[in-house]
């Protein structure tokens, strides 16, 4: 009798054991949404790849959670993100929000985010001011006044006076645009602002207005996968022979696409906070994972911003032992880490990335075209943020 005794103890502490092994590997899905197809599936592309190979190097379990990515297109529609976001809070439970390819599609779900407290990580869109549409978010990819403030400098230590701004006419291309102009006149240049649409973008018309400026340059942003366009448009109107300079943040010379765009390119120099070809043993790494996982592309700063926002979520989890919420969101800001793009940390104050910004230059290694790292402007935090006081 005390024996069986004994015996139904142990099997019911085994099974306890056993069902809290269970709880402990409890699902925490992650609702990836990306635009995957469309204009802008350059982008979805990216970060999807990036994401897979993240869990193909760290496993796909953390601190007793087994991690379940649900990869949604909303094709780069805002309305579209805003539904699958409902779906994936309400139906498939998922702890955490991730992707969003744009600025429009980031800021959709910011709502929902919010009332179901479930952090959302900004992978790509770098409009200044989302990251204050919600508690809740916390970005991994960057800033445009980030990435233009240091192009200002440059310009101005340069000997330009005279920039005509090009930038497609959206979130991001407004803060590229006030950053650069505010800063260039403020040191004295002359700066003269265009804007073309971001849907089927027509290029010809502006770039005949910005030749006819007679300007020591033009600064251009257009979104990743875009600027391959730009540069065809760019050299077709006889622009790259005119003595024009052609400046940009990173996003038009986007490692995705920069092979592609032949001569055109060479020269160009740009500001941002990735380059494939950064000279780190973390970036070499990185570089050779994803190219030999995804038949041989070159990772941009797209898959960047991909790679480190599962890190957050890893890490986070870490630091929580697994618990999602509100705990994770705390977790994830404040944290500092080794990236690929060099060290970077989350702003506990504005849950923006502060990261290096480089200058480069488009130069040809081994037979490729590549952004070439010349400067480091370190630890660079949102101007827009930092001017408030943040
Ligand atoms: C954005 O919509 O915020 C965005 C998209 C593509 C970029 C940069 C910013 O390359």
């Amino acid at each position: 009798m005390k024996r069986r005794l004994v015996l139904a103890l142990a099997a019911s502490a085994a099974a306890l054991a056993a069902t809290g092994a269970a709880t402990a590997q409890e699902l925490l899905k992650i609702g990836l949404i990306l635009p995957m197809t469309g204009p802008f599936a350059s982008t979805g592309k990216q970060i999807d790849a990036a994401v897979k190979l993240y869990m193909q190097q760290n496993g796909d379990a953390v601190a007793g959670r087994k991690v379940q990515v649900i990869l949604k297109d909303d094709t780069g529609a805002a309305d579209t993100t805003k539904r699958l976001a409902q779906e994936l809070i309400v139906n498939d439970k998922v702890s955490v929000l991730a992707g969003f390819g744009l600025t429009p599609l980031a800021l959709a779900p910011a709502p929902l985010a919010t009332q179901a407290k479930v952090p959302e990580i900004v992978m790509a869109a770098a409009t200044a001011t989302i990251t204050e549409a919600s508690p809740y978010i916390v970005r991994s990819s960057f800033t445009l006044p980030q990435a233009t403030v240091p192009m200002v400098e440059w310009a101005t230590k340069n000997g330009l006076k005279k920039v005509v701004t090009l930038v497609s006419d959206f979130g991001p291309g407004l803060d590229a645009e006030k950053a650069f102009s505010e800063g260039f006149t403020k040191a004295g240049g002359t700066v003269e602002n265009l804007r073309v649409p971001l849907r089927n973008p027509d290029f010809s018309p502006f770039l005949q207005r910005a030749a006819d400026a007679k300007p020591d340059a033009v600064f251009v942003f257009v979104p990743s996968g875009v600027g391959a366009q730009f540069m065809k448009q760019f050299s077709e109107r006889g622009l790259d022979k005119s003595g024009i300079r052609l400046i940009s943040t990173g996003d038009v010379v986007d490692d995705d696409i920069l092979n592609e765009m032949g001569g055109v390119a060479a020269g160009v120099v740009s500001t941002h906070h990735y380059s494939a070809a950064h000279d780190s043993p973390e970036n070499k790494a990185f570089v050779e994972a994803f190219r030999k996982a995804n038949g041989n592309m070159r990772p941009n700063f797209m898959a960047v911003g991909g790679y480190d926002g599962m890190h957050l979520v890893y890490e986070g989890l870490k630091k929580t032992n697994g618990q999602a919420g509100e705990a994770l969101l705390k977790a994830m800001s404040g944290m500092s880490w080794t990236s690929p793009r060099g060290p970077v940390s989350i702003d506990p104050a504005t849950r923006d990335i502060v990261q290096n910004i480089y200058v480069r230059k488009v130069e040809t290694r081994d037979g490729e075209l590549y952004n070439v790292e010349f400067a480091t402007i370190p630890n660079v935090k949102d101007p827009v943020k930092a001017a408030k006081g943040n």
